[in-house]
């Protein structure tokens, strides 16, 4: 297995495992169209990460990094996280968390933050057994079209 940066030419299977994570699959083409573009934004700013298996792209992890108003040092915040059901608890998880965090350490950052749905029951597993604490609530309002 190897963790590398995103490349053009892995956005296929981005949006494969995006799907996988439960995000909506674009009803129309201009609409994929948009989430490539999207993504090939994350790729040029070197804010995704993938694991790849005997060339396959089984896992993914996008970071972002983020100015706090009363912090000196930015914050990693990971919007996504996933790795293929058939290549799940094997370590591929584990590898790119620990990307992010060397990513984090690199850039002097003062934390790591997610967020996880209250149904990712074993996902929660996941981030306490890689020691991240759960310390807040998420709220949100969704906004019509
Ligand atoms: C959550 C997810 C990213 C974990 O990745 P993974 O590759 O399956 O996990 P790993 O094999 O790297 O596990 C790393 C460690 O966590 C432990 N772990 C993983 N899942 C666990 C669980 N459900 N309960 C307890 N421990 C767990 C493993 O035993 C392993 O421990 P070790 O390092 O001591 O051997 C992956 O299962 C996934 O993509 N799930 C679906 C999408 C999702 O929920 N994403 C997170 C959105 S917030």
């Amino acid at each position: 297995m190897i963790v590398r940066a995103a490349t053009k030419n892995d956005i296929d299977a981005i949006l494969l495992l995006l799907y996988e994570l439960g995000r909506p699959k674009p009803r129309t083409k201009s609409k994929k169209t948009m989430f490539e573009k999207q993504i090939l934004q994350y790729i040029k700013e070197k804010q995704l990460v993938v694991a790849q298996v005997n060339s396959e792209v089984i896992g993914v992890i996008s970071m972002i990094l983020t100015p706090r108003l009363n912090q000196t040092r930015l914050e990693m915040y990971i919007p996504e996280l996933v790795v293929s059901r058939t290549h799940q608890k094997m370590g591929i998880g584990k590898a790119l968390i620990n990307h992010a965090m060397l990513l984090a350490k690199k850039e002097n950052c003062f934390r790591i933050r997610l967020e996880s749905g209250h149904a990712r029951k074993e996902s929660h597993k996941f981030y306490s057994h890689l020691g991240f604490d759960q310390y807040a609530k998420t709220f949100k309002l969704d906004l019509e079209k």
